[in-house]
Order: C-alpha cells, then sequence, then structure tokens
C-alpha cells in the first residue's frame, strides 16, 4: 500500500478503553487510552494516528509484562509511531498512551463551544467533531472507518455538569472534587462515529421508543425548544427500525444542541449533534421551510444510525453513497411525517442545486478514488448529497420501492457491523430484483455530467424518437458520454387517452411507438430522473398549455427549471423564459413559485434604469394577482404550504417587483414584529425582515440587529442575521460586513453570512473587498470546511470586472480541503458574466 495516508495493518484495535479529563477553563485536556489489539505478526513498531497530541508515555503490554515505547510524530501524514527495542509477538497485546491536548475553536476534533449564561457569564461546552479524520485529534487511534472497534468511555468532570457519549452511563463515581462518568460498551463501530460531550446542559426527561430511552440535551434554558424534535426522532426511529427491518443498534438515543457546530449534524452512534437551529424549535412560530429543515436532519442522521454507523463505507470513496442514501431516507421519512410537505416536490430545488454544479466542465464523477483526508473533505457537496440522493431515488422508482426496499434489506442484514463497497449495495439489489443495477447506477457514479434527452414526434406522431446528449452550460464540441437511463414518460394520445411507459434508455437513440399520435408528453413523469428534457417545438407548446390541468407539481416545476437551464446555457432567451412565466400566473405550488422566482432575480441582475422599471412592472403583474388571491392575512384552512407561499409572495412583490404598496405594508408588519415577534405568522415574518433589510437605513438595521441579539429562538436568530444580506445601502452593507467579522456573529455563521453578502445584486463588490482584505484572518478563524461554501456567492456575480479580480485573487488563494468545488464556483461565475453579455444589451431595449 502505496498511500501514506493508510496504516499498516500489522497491528488492528478491538477494543479501546478511554478516559478523558477536559479543563473547561483552562481549555485544556488529558487523556489515557488503552488499546486491546491484534498483533498479527512480530513486529518493532506500532503505528497509528494522532495530531496535534502532546504525548507523554507510550507502552505495550504482552502478557503482564510492559514494554516502553518510543514514540515518533509524523505531523504531515498525522501518524505516531511507537518504537519498542524488541519486537512483540503475534497475538494479543495492549496499547496504552497518557497524552494531552488542546480544546481548540476550530469546531474541530475535541473542541469548545460557548455560550453566555443567563447571568451574562461565558460558559464553556467540550464537544467533538470527528468525521471524516479527526477522532485523531482527540485520541491516538487507527482512524479508518474499516478498523471498527469497540469504545469504553470515561469522563472526568466537575460536579455541575453533565457528560454524553454514545452509550448509556453504566458509573457515576465521585472523586476528589470531580466524578467520572462511566459509559457502556459500544458495538463495534469506526472512530468517526465517538463522541463525548462535557458542559452545563438541560436534558429532557427519557421517551422509550421501542426499548430506547431518547433524549435531548440543550444548553440551559432551552427545554422549552424539544418537543418537535422528540416527536420527530420517535417517529424516525420507528420508521427506520421497519424500512430497514432491523431494530436500532445502539443502546441509547441522545439528540444534543451544541451552539457552535462547522457542520449541520453529525451521526454519532447514539449522541447526535447538531446545530441549535436544526434541532431546537418552536413550530408555532418557525416558518415551514425551518422545520422541514429539522425533520429532514434528524431523519438523515438517524437513517445513518443504520446506514453508515451499522453498515460502513470500507473507505473514504464511499462517503457519498453513506450521505446519498441517508439523503434519500431522510426525504422519505419526511415524506411520510407530513404527507402535506409534498417533501418529494421540495426536492426538486435540491435536485437543481446539483444539476447546476453538474453542467459545469469542473462536475466530477459522484464517486472517484480518494487518498488523502483532504479529497474526502471535497466530496462534502451538491454532487454527493442531492446528485447522489436524486440517483438513488431514479432507480428506486425505476425499480419499484418494494423490490428496491428488498435489496436494501438484504443488503443491511448482510453486512451489518462490518465494511462494503458501493458494489456491494447494487448487488444486492441486482439480487433482490433481477435488474442490471450495476451497469445502471455505473455510469451515473463513475462519470460526471448528466444528459439532456430530447424527444420528438414522427409525423404522423405515432413515434417518439428519443435522444440523449451530455448537457452542459458552456458546451464542448464533442461530448460523447452517455447514461443508462431509466426514462419515465407520460403522454397523451389525440384520442385523449393518457399513459405512461417505462424504458431503459441505453444508447444514444430509442424510437418508442405509440398506439396512436401523441397530443403532449411529459418526458420526465413525477421528475424522479435525473436528466434535462428538451421537446420540438410543437411538443412544447402542446405540453404548456397543458401545464396547469395535466402536469404535476413535480413536473410543472421540471418544466420551468428545464427552461431556466436551457436559457443559462444560451438555447432559450430570457425573453422566452418570461413568456413562459406569465402562464404561471394561477399557479399554486410553492415550489414551482421558488424555481420561477429564483430565475426572476438573476433576471433583475441583469437590468438597470428604465429596463428595470419595466422588468419590476412585469414581475408585478405575475407576482400581484397570486399575491390577491391568498392575501396578506391567514385564512382559515391554510395548509403550511400557503404559508410558505403567502411568504414567498410578499418578498418577491416587495423586493422584486419594488412594490410601493407592499413595502409600505411590510413596514407596518415589521413595526410589529419589533414590538412583538410572535404576532406575526413565521412565514410572513421572514419574508418581511427580509424586506425591511432590502431597503434599511440606519434606523432599520439597529433595529434588525437587536432582535438578532434578543432572539427567542435559534431560527429567529439566524433569520434576523442571515437578512442583513440582502442589504442595498452600501454604507449599510459596510456596518454588516463588519459586524462579520466580530465574535457577535458565531464563526459557525459568519462565512455564510459574507457568502450571501457576495452574492448581493448591489455590494458584492464590496462584500468581496472584505474577503480580499481580511483572507487570512478568516481562514485563521472560519471552519476549514466553510470557506468554500462562503465563497459560494461568486456563482453569481456577472459583472466582468468584479469576476477578472474573483478569478485574479483566487489563483494566489488556493483552497486545498476543496480544490474543485472552489473550480466550479468560477466557471458557474463564468456563466453568470456570459448571461450578462448575451441579455443585458437585450433587455436594454426592452420597451
Ligand atoms: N456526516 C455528515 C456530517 C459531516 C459532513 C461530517 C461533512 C463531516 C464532514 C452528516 O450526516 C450530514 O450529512 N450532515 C449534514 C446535514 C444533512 C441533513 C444534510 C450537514 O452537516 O450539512
Ligand atoms: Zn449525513
Amino acid at each position: 500500500m502505496a498511500n501514506p495516508y493508510r496504516l499498516p495493518r500489522t497491528v488492528l484495535p478491538r477494543r479501546y478503553t478511554l478516559t478523558l479529563t477536559p479543563d473547561l477553563v483552562a481549555a485544556t485536556f488529558t487523556g489515557a487510552v488503552d488499546i486491546e489489539v491484534d498483533v498479527g505478526e512480530a513486529t518493532l513498531d506500532v503505528v497509528l494516528n494522532a495530531v496535534e497530541l502532546e504525548i507523554e508515555a507510550a507502552w505495550v503490554t504482552v502478557g503482564a509484562t510492559g514494554h516502553d515505547a518510543v514514540v515518533t510524530l509524523d505531523p504531515d501524514t498525522e501518524r505516531v509511531t511507537l518504537t519498542l527495542a524488541e519486537p512483540i509477538p503475534a497475538g494479543p497485546a495492549v496499547v496504552s498512551l497518557r497524552y494531552r491536548g488542546t480544546l481548540n475553536d476550530k469546531l474541530r476534533g475535541f473542541y469548545r463551544s460557548t455560550f453566555t449564561d443567563d447571568a451574562g457569564v461565558e460558559r464553556v461546552i467540550a464537544t467533538t467533531q470527528f468525521e471524516a479524520t479527526d477522532a485523531r485529534r482527540a485520541f491516538p487511534c487507527w482512524d479508518e472507518p474499516d478498523l471498527k472497534a469497540r469504545f469504553t468511555i470515561a469522563l472526568e468532570i466537575d460536579d455541575d455538569l453533565h457528560a454524553v457519549s454514545n452509550g448509556t452511563i453504566v458509573a457515576d463515581e465521585v472523586l476528589d472534587g470531580q466524578r467520572r462518568v462511566r459509559f457502556a460498551e459500544t458495538m463495534t463501530m469506526s472512530t468517526y462515529l465517538v463522541a463525548f460531550i462535557v458542559g452545563p446542559l438541560d436534558v429532557t426527561e427519557p421517551l422509550v421508543v421501542a426499548g430506547i430511552p431518547l433524549r435531548v440535551f440543550c444548553p440551559p434554558g432551552k427545554l422549552h425548544l424539544t418537543d418537535f424534535g422528540l416527536e420527530v426522532a420517535e417517529y424516525s426511529l420507528t420508521y427506520l427500525a421497519d424500512y430497514f427491518d432491523l431494530p436500532y443498534p445502539g443502546d441509547s438515543m441522545d439528540l444534543i444542541a451544541i451552539p457552535d457546530f462547522a457542520f449541520g449534524a453529525m451521526e454519532n452512534l447514539g449522541c447526535v449533534t447538531f446545530r441549535e437551529t436544526l434541532l431546537l424549535v418552536d413550530p408555532d412560530h418557525a416558518t415551514r421551510g425551518e422545520l422541514q429543515n429539522i425533520v429532514d436532519v434528524i431523519a438523515h442522521e438517524l437513517a445513518h444510525m443504520w446506514f453508515g454507523d451499522l453498515v460502513t463505507m470500507r473507505w473514504w470513496n464511499g462517503i457519498w453513497l453513506n450521505e446519498a442514501f441517508a439523503t434519500f431516507m431522510e426525504l422519505k421519512v419526511t415524506d411520510a411525517f407530513r404527507p402535506e410537505w409534498d417533501r418529494w416536490a421540495s426536492f426538486g430545488l435540491a435536485r437543481s442545486t446539483a444539476f447546476d454544479t453538474d453542467a459545469l466542465h469542473a462536475t466530477r464523477p459522484i464517486e472517484y478514488p480518494v487518498v488523502s483526508p483532504a479529497d474526502a473533505e471535497g466530496m462534502f457537496d451538491v454532487l454527493t448529497y442531492e446528485k447522489g440522493a436524486a440517483v438513488v431515488r431514479m432507480l428506486e422508482q425505476y425499480l419499484g420501492e418494494d423490490d428496491f426496499r428488498a435489496g436494501i434489506r438484504k443488503y443491511m442484514a448482510n453486512h451489518q457491523y462490518d465494511n462494503t463497497e458501493t458494489t456491494d449495495l447494487w448487488d444486492a439489489i441486482e439480487e433482490a430484483t433481477g435488474e442490471p443495477v450495476r451497469r445502471i447506477m455505473d455510469s451515473w457514479i463513475f462519470q460526471g455530467g448528466h444528459p439532456i434527452v430530447s424527444i420528438q414526434a414522427s409525423d404522423d406522431g405515432r413515434v417518439l424518437h428519443v435522444a440523449q446528449e451530455r448537457f452542459q452550460y458552456l458546451r464542448d464540441e464533442h461530448d460523447d458520454t452517455r447514461w443508462a437511463i431509466p426514462l419515465q414518460l407520460r403522454y397523451a394520445l389525440e384520442s385523449g387517452e393518457v399513459a405512461t411507459a417505462i424504458a431503459l434508455l441505453d444508447d444514444e437513440t430509442l424510437d418508442i411507438e405509440l398506439p396512436g399520435p401523441v397530443a403532449w408528453v411529459v418526458a420526465n413523469a413525477d421528475g424522479h430522473g435525473f436528466y434535462r428534457v428538451r421537446t420540438s417545438a410543437r411538443l412544447r407548446a402542446a405540453l404548456v398549455a397543458e401545464a396547469q390541468t395535466m402536469l404535476s407539481d413535480v413536473e410543472r416545476y421540471g418544466l420551468v427549471d428545464d427552461t431556466w437551464a436551457s436559457v443559462l446555457a444560451g438555447t432559450t432567451t430570457v425573453e422566452d423564459f418570461l413568456t413562459l412565466a406569465d402562464g404561471f400566473r394561477q399557479e399554486p405550488d410553492v415550489s414551482v413559485w421558488r424555481r420561477l422566482l429564483g430565475g426572476l432575480e438573476q433576471i433583475d441582475r441583469l437590468v438597470d434604469g428604465d429596463a428595470r422599471a419595466s422588468f419590476q412592472g412585469r414581475v408585478r403583474a405575475l407576482v400581484g394577482p397570486a399575491l390577491e388571491r391568498i392575501g396578506w392575512e391567514e385564512r382559515a384552512g391554510d395548509t403550511d404550504r400557503d404559508h410558505e407561499l403567502r411568504g414567498a409572495l410578499i418578498g418577491a412583490m416587495a423586493n422584486l417587483g419594488a412594490d410601493p404598496d407592499a413595502r409600505a405594508r411590510a413596514a407596518e408588519l415589521f413595526r410589529q414584529i419589533c414590538a412583538d415577534s410572535k404576532s406575526v405568522e413565521a412565514n410572513v415574518a421572514a419574508a418581511v425582515v427580509r424586506v425591511t433589510a432590502a431597503t434599511a437605513g440606519p434606523a432599520e438595521i439597529d433595529a434588525i440587529l437587536e432582535k438578532f441579539r434578543d432572539s427567542d429562538t435559534p431560527q429567529e436568530e439566524v433569520r434576523f442575521l442571515y437578512a442583513l444580506a440582502e442589504v442595498r445601502d452600501p454604507v449599510q452593507m459596510a456596518r454588516v460586513l463588519d459586524l462579520a467579522m466580530t465574535p457577535a456573529v458565531r464563526t459557525q455563521n459568519a462565512p455564510f453570512l459574507v457568502g450571501s453578502c457576495i452574492a448581493n445584486r448591489d455590494n458584492g463588490a464590496q462584500a468581496w473587498k472584505l474577503v480580499h482584505e481580511r483572507w487570512d484572518e478568516m481562514n485563521e478563524r472560519f471552519p476549514s470546511n466553510s470557506i468554500v461554501r462562503m465563497l459560494s456567492g461568486i456563482r453569481s456575480v456577472s459583472d466582468p470586472a468584479l469576476a477578472a479580480d474573483i478569478e485574479a485573487f483566487t489563483a494566489e488563494h488556493p483552497v486545498p480541503q476543496a480544490k474543485q468545488i472552489l473550480l466550479q464556483h468560477l466557471e458557474r461565475m463564468r456563466v453568470s458574466v456570459r448571461l450578462r453579455e448575451r441579455e443585458a444589451p437585450r433587455l436594454r431595449s426592452v420597451p
């Protein structure tokens, strides 16, 4: 094995006994680890992972005899080598290390999270985040996913604190001035799933679900925000145990809200950690989107308890499947939990973000070889999560939900407590269904990009000519990539009869014969396919005419989304998109609206002066009637999606449409919110805050900042914070950007705020200047994974001068942990610049 990041397999861990003693005030910890190992053949050295740990003693015990070891650390490969004076023999041994470390502020490894308590005192929580390769920052270990072992963890803590880890507490002993809390031994699992948390926390009473005690931990004073999370967790555990046909593999389930958290949440076995916004909520005062995020995330992490924790990828190249499958399951659970949310329709929006990156030359195959930890870090993106989940969904729908699930159950039963390759899953499903699953899926995961399927009818309308080619925004002359496409069509004959057809489009073309002349055809029925669609002008006109009567929400969404993609590719004009949009005045679905409004927002960036005024008039003509229909006030019988739609339309009317009445009404509601946040329905309130921020002067910014500081819930806090990215007044934007770099904004949030400011239509250049000037400081302070997310703001930059500056700066300031994602952002920015070049002159001449 030439890979310097892979450990030798001579010595393998079986059981870790780990004691940690954190000092929350000094931000340090000491650790003691004894690892029962199997020595495969006699060896002079033992190699494992450790980084940024100070090792004070190390020895290996064989039988009753301890052998002292010389310790060598290699910071580059993050390894420690223990060298013995004479070889230890094959057989069992115990490797022991005593060490110290720092509770860092980088939100990885064993780190420090802080909050201010009611008395105004800063309190500290010591907590962990190990995926992908940071367990080695907390204890020396064989830190690779296939080197599974059991863990017995003990924490030595102050009396007034709580300790949480993967298992239940089996002993709580008094030490002088402290306590030692010991946890039950875990199942056999990977190091990246170990977790421990110590701090001043509140905890709910356990809710027993199928024998498993379920609890939520949170910073003090937030217990009233835990009910919804508990309900979702209970529902998810029940759903998932049934789906996988296996009981939950742990002995307890704790969900912990952490004030500083680099990711959204983390699937540590039985000890799942979350950002506060994704766990703690008052459901009566949250937007539908905020609630959906919470259900999604809890379901996602709990799905990992089986898919990921119990059955684990052999190496990090398999991380995409881990995440894609958990995302797929999250959608299924959320859809079952709240059918009226129509989760698969809103997944269209997420799928679009994957299309949007996958249409670039700089896209990547979903699965690729992973050598270093940085390679694995680069895998956490929309292609892994959204494209990955979309292709799994496409497969499920092609095979049928029951047959697909039979394959999953077989896979889980065969591989529990073990590690797998991606192909093991396809093989299990292939065995259960008899379909060529591996061939189909290989074409989607080992090559980047996706196809556009074009459909034409023969002259007599009785044959559909179907063809595939690669879809790209900036097109190559030649690209002969082909996919095995599970096609699902729905069509109507001129006779009025509607039928569906399923076919595997393996080759470049396929002819489908119909029983009569075709009237219209939906080439991606129910929108499950990960492909774009283009139909002949005649078929398209027929489809557009039927959109509001014959197409489902997801299908109308696809029609709009495919059209917008063709605008970006330069094959359709903005004017044609606007004409299509005009036909959606009666549109009832919020996801379809969001897609329309997303396109309109991009168009708004291309117009100025009279052209902008004329565009705003068009927006009002489209949005106005819809807003009038749904009204500003809650109506009896409104669904959650009605509430969401109302918020979206208010925002669009006031911001994109610049409608004076809507702005005045929003200003009035903002005053109500300032007096009492709860007096305005959450979806409307969220829209109103953004509208206010957009037009804000100093007084409104003061008011938003005050609400941000004094917010009642985590959702409200970020609602006020992120709204600041909408500010149009440059002087106020300067205040926002200054604020982002102060401790008032947590480092887990600041990169997202700055990123949205870069995407601000009027002040993007100012925000970019901040990145330029304070790049080193940002890299020092912000979590490593968040830097490239901050840079995603450049994707919508279309000003050529700013784009040139961004190109030059990023050429000299690489992001080694996410090289490919940065290349994608840059290419996507070029797509925006080209769009402006093509369209701005045309739009300027609009009357
Ligand atoms: N395993 C991931 C968290 C993670 C991501 C750890 C990247 C290390 C590197 C977790 O299951 C996850 O996917 N979290 C998501 C939220 C989820 C609902 C999409 C996240 O953190 O964004
Ligand atoms: Zn995940």
